[in-house]
């Protein structure tokens, strides 16, 4: 089969595409076809190193596609069904990969392969964030950076459908546009204006009982003085870089403010937590409160180029490896 391998960590250079051997199904796993495979921006912090991984290695952490064969003890999937997973073994960038049965889950009717690749990671990290990372409620404002990008522009919606009151920020007008159609009820510049200042002026001085960052260091000030007193810093990703260091009392400073570093894997522990996540994102989806939009599609062989595209803030929603 092909896949993309890398031997060291750099920039999008390093991935290339090369033969390997299809793998089989141990114990417990299935051998899924991909259909079509989600990026996502940690693909990029393995592939440079920030997280590290022993090399050389695969890439990618989800796609979707039709069950080719299962391992011995596997009742959770026959062949033939569609399944789809958000989680490791690290691989996804080819086209074949063996999963545990228990880490997949099965899309419902209505949901195609290139729909589940573009939302299960996405669409489950937004569950956990509002849902049990913090309890949203209705009339909270919250404040959602990268609000165009593939996370955010689904926790912009599903922020919404819950009834929250949605301050977002993105990179550029068109994002904005974006952003706003999704339902967003205020929209930042964050390369350009000041966001504590504004979010303070849309909830009349107080902050924001719970913000979402997943810029990292270049938003983690803001962020910080965007809060409610006793409100909640959610930091759970680093597009521009890992926060700096800082010290505690600077929590007290903010307000007795809580922060968390969370990871959707740490919120997926059992079959029964991946299945609930899952059947919550494939519900908020048939009831058209949540939209998935795939912005782009590259070929398997130009992963490279699909990384040079999310890294240069050119993607809006989610993209896909189409093998
Ligand atoms: N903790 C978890 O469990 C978890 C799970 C999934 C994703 N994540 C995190 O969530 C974030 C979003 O992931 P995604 O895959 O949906 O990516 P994405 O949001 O589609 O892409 C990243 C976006 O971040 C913004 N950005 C700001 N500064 C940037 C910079 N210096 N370089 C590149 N982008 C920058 C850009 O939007 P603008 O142009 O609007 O600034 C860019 O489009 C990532 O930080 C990811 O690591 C965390």
């Amino acid at each position: 089969m092909k896949a993309i391998r890398f031997e060291q960590t750099g920039g999008p250079g390093v991935l290339s595409l090369v033969d390997v051997p299809t793998p089989q199904p141990g114990p417990g796993q299935i051998l899924v076809r991909h259909q079509a495979i989600g990026i996502n921006f940690i693909d990029t912090y393995h592939r440079t190193g920030l997280y590290p991984l022993r090399l050389p290695s695969g890439l990618g952490m989800e796609a979707a596609g039709v069950v080719e064969a299962v391992g011995e003890g596997v009742t959770r999937f026959a062949p033939g069904d569609l399944a789809a997973y958000a989680s490791g073994p690290i691989g996804a960038y080819a086209e074949f990969h063996v999963v545990a049965a228990e880490r997949a889950v099965k899309p419902p009717a209505g949901i195609d392969a290139r729909t589940a690749a573009a939302a299960l990671l996405k669409g489950m990290t937004a569950e956990f964030l509002l849902r049990r990372c913090y309890t949203l409620k209705p009339g909270d404002p919250i404040l959602v950076h990268a609000a165009a990008g593939g996370v955010g522009q689904i926790l912009v919606q599903w922020g919404k459908a819950l009834g929250a009151e949605v301050i977002a920020t993105v990179g550029s007008e068109d994002k904005a546009a974006r952003a706003r159609e999704h339902g967003a009820d205020h929209v930042i510049l964050y390369r350009d204006q000041d966001v504590a200042a504004e979010v303070r002026r849309i909830t009349g001085g107080k902050g924001v009982p719970v913000a979402y960052d997943s810029v990292g260091k270049a938003t983690f000030e803001a962020t910080l003085a965007s809060l409610a007193k006793r409100g909640l810093f959610v930091s759970f990703g680093n597009a521009s870089g890992p926060p700096d260091p800082f010290a505690p009392a600077r929590l007290l400073a903010a307000g007795s403010v809580y922060i968390t570093r969370p990871t959707m894997g740490d919120y997926l522990l059992t079959t029964a937590e991946l299945d609930e996540s899952a059947a919550a994102l494939f519900a908020v989806i048939a009831s058209g409160k949540v939209k998935i939009e795939i912005g782009q599609t590259f070929p398997l062989a130009a992963a490279a180029k699909a990384h040079e595209a999310l890294e240069s803030r050119e993607t809006v929603g989610a993209s896909l490896l189409i093998p």
